[in-house]
């Protein structure tokens, strides 16, 4: 049995609460959170243990799941970690690249797992096409988002934009080359909307916004590759790919047209692939509990983490806004 403590039921926190009680083999010892509203709330409705000092709970569990604000995660993970405890802890990592670093130094000096909740590597609409030969070209990235005063302790970058950053770090397979950036703090000090470029070596270019300031939501990311379109709706769980081939196809689920192209005829055929059945906030914590039983590297590791980080500060930069405590 995993034993799991909590740290931070606000509104993601109890998401993993929920999750957490139907996984087999996992057991919540209890939680800790300075908030006595949200303790309260947790107290009457998970009728879990609330630990007063986060210390005392750290010692009773073998893995802590942080789901505090950003700028909690580093003391956090720091004790965490330093308490010879697994570490699952929300994106991002850290608020600071010099948190980051110490955090992939603690875990490299321990005998812990660590896991960032880049939850949309387990998004279904994701996960629907991540085996196929991903060999993107350009990569157009819109993630909107309406105002809400939680997460702005972060920019749009570190808030919405890194869950768009991981996606593609691990999609392309090449470094960054260079990147440009523009940002604007409407409803906070720091940038709430942004457009950035990111180039990378293999001459893949990626085009991403991030807005927390919309009417409208939107998660989706278009790729275009040599030889196929794929567009991901990671709100509404949907994949689309189109492909250009030499001959119609038979398959029912895949509908076909024919083009002139410069070669000849050619069929464009359109397909939605099926999209598999996952709560990705389950997913990404049992993977999390099977990595630490099976002592093997975790699907989102501090590295991971970290790289994301490296970029969207590399971005901050760019806009000329780097503070990024309010
Ligand atoms: N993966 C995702 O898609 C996603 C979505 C939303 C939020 N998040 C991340 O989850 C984290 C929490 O976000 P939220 O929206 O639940 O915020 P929230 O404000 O609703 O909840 C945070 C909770 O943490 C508590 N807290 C503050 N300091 C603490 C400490 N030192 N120890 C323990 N608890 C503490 C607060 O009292 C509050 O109850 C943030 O890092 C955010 O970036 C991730």
């Amino acid at each position: 049995m995993l034993k799991v403590g909590v740290f931070g039921v606000g509104h993601l926190g109890k998401f993993h609460l929920n999750n957490w009680k139907e996984i087999a083999g996992a057991e919540l010892v209890g939680f800790y959170d300075p908030d006595e509203t949200n303790a309260k709330e947790v107290l009457q409705r998970y009728k879990l243990k609330r630990f007063d000092d986060p210390g005392e709970l750290l010692t009773a569990i073998d893995a802590a799941d942080i789901v505090a604000p950003t700028d909690h995660h580093f003391r956090l993970c720091e004790s965490a970690i330093k308490n010879g405890k697994h570490v699952f802890v929300e994106k991002p990592l850290a608020q600071t690249m010099d948190e980051a670093h110490a955090l992939v130094k603690l875990v490299k000096e321990s005998n812990v797992k660590l896991q960032v909740g880049h939850v949309e590597r387990f998004n279904p609409a994701f996960l629907a096409v991540k085996d196929l030969k991903l060999n993107p070209m350009f990569i157009e990235v819109h993630r909107l988002a309406q105002f809400n005063p939680r997460g702005t302790e972060v920019s749009v970058i570190l808030d919405l934009m890194i869950h768009d950053i991981d996606i593609i770090l691990s999609i392309v397979k090449s470094d960054v080359k260079y990147i440009s950036a523009s940002g604007v703090g409407v409803m906070t000090d720091t940038p709430d909307i942004a457009n950035v470029r990111i180039e990378f070596n293999n001459g893949c270019v990626a085009n991403l916004t991030s807005s927390r300031i919309s009417m409208k939501k939107m998660r989706k990311i278009r790729i275009f590759q040599k030889d196929a379109y794929i567009g991901i709706d990671f709100l509404n769980k949907k994949s689309e790919i189109i492909k250009l081939k030499d001959q119609e196809t038979d398959d029912a689920n895949v509908f076909t047209f024919d083009i002139e192209t410069l070669n000849g005829k050619k069929s464009i055929a359109i397909s939605n692939p099926q999209i598999p059945e996952v709560n990705a906030i389950k997913k990404e914590l049992e993977e999390f509990k099977n990595a630490i039983e099976k002592n093997t590297k975790t699907i989102v590791s501090e590295i991971d983490g970290l790289m994301a980080m490296d970029v969207a500060h590399q971005i901050l930069q760019k806009i000329g806004n780097n503070v990024i405590t309010r």
